[in-house]
């Protein structure tokens, strides 16, 4: 019988600091996640300088516990997976140092892992991958169509020209007086309103895959600014109910028309926004309807926001394609897949 593999995997690159042990890219043995989120609320975002301080204080108490509840010692390892890039900058520094620095010191291999690849994997642990197949990432910092002919090739057909989509759920959240980060309060209050404010669904009808975000969110700003000059107060389950309708609507209708564009076999819906239950819902029922052949992958409720268990997942396909990273790999802020359509003007 084979040996299995574990993988130790490191997660820095925004507000979580994250290592988690895996087997053979497909069972969690632990999964440790340290939120900094209490410490970045009242400054209604991330500050970089004060997230890259946290991950130094966390990294090593994170290690140990992931090997201690995995049950794992370092002899027991075939390598070290890590996050390179994309994000902040100081924030990566810290995971990559603690991953080079482990590999190096027990002579183990270091796999380079892009967070994006992370985020497909974590639909990993709902079931089998089969290619060609589509993902649809939404995150705070992205939001992007992923098409994977192959397992190991990513190829951006569509994505954002402006905000992430979980970046104008923050920001219209914080008009609304929710904390950061606001996607999941919005979500719920969208389930106890009602679409009646009808903002633009930008670029929905236009032939290319791409998203925009931008003018939903100052649309909804402005409502909201008008009526408080006007004195008066609108319905915050009614606005957060409108706004959910137009991110779904654009999404939603985006991936189907990725899907009609490239026949895939599967869809894939990961990152931080992927737990959005209005999004799941419609992407649920309109697949049935309209894909009866296609299956729908869900990543995880729990493996949706930024979690060391997802890199390793994908840093175990990487290890078995030979990725491998020297004693100078770097944090990488702008790491992004290949674009393999055009942008238009
Ligand atoms: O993937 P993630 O954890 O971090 C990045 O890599 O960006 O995504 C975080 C984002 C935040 O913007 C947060 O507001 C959003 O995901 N989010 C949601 C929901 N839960 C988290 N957005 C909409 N609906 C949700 N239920
Ligand atoms: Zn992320």
């Amino acid at each position: 019988m084979a040996e299995d593999t574990y993988l130790l995997a490191f997660e820095s690159s925004c507000d979580e600091t994250s290592v988690a042990v895996i087997k053979n890219g497909t069972e969690i043995c632990s999964n440790i996640v340290a939120t900094q989120i209490e410490s970045h609320q009242r400054f209604g975002g991330v500050v970089p300088e004060v997230a890259s301080r946290h991950h130094i204080e966390q990294v090593t108490i994170c290690t140990q516990e992931a090997l201690d509840q995995a049950g794992v010692d370092y002899a027991d390892l075939a390598g070290v997976a890590v996050t390179y890039g994309p994000g902040l900058v100081g924030s990566l520094l810290i995971g990559v140092t603690a991953a080079k620095t482990i590999a190096w010191a027990h002579d183990l291999p270091l796999i380079p892992v892009n967070h994006m690849a992370g985020h497909i994997y974590a639909a990993r642990f709902a079931g089998e991958f089969t290619y060609p197949q589509m993902a649809l990432l939404v995150s705070g910092g992205h939001t992007e169509l992923v098409y994977m002919p192959e397992e190991h090739v990513y190829q951006i057909v569509g994505e954002t020209r402006d905000d992430a989509v979980g970046e104008a759920y923050d920001k219209i959240g914080r008009v609304l007086g929710v904390n950061y980060p606001a996607g999941k309060t919005v979500d719920e209050w969208a389930h106890q309103g009602k679409d009646s404010f009808n903002f633009p669904r930008a670029m929905v009808q236009e032939d290319n895959l791409d998203f925009s975000f931008s003018g939903l969110k100052s649309a909804f700003i402005n409502t909201v600014h008008n009526a408080d000059q006007r004195g008066g107060r609108l319905d915050k389950n009614d606005l957060a109910a409108s706004f959910q309708a137009a991110v779904v609507d654009i999404l939603a209708e985006k991936t189907q028309r990725a899907l009609r564009e490239y026949p895939v076999k599967q869809l894939i819906l990961a990152g931080g926004v992927a737990a959005n239950r209005g999004l799941r819902d419609r992407l649920t029922s309109d697949l049935a309807r309209n894909f009866p052949g296609l299956k729908l992958l869900l990543a995880p409720l729990k493996l949706c926001g930024d979690n060391a268990a997802m890199i390793g997942a994908a840093g175990y396909v990487g290890y078995q394609h030979g990725d491998r990273a020297d004693w100078d790999l770097n944090a990488v802020p702008g790491l992004s897949f290949e674009r393999i359509t055009p942008v238009e003007e």
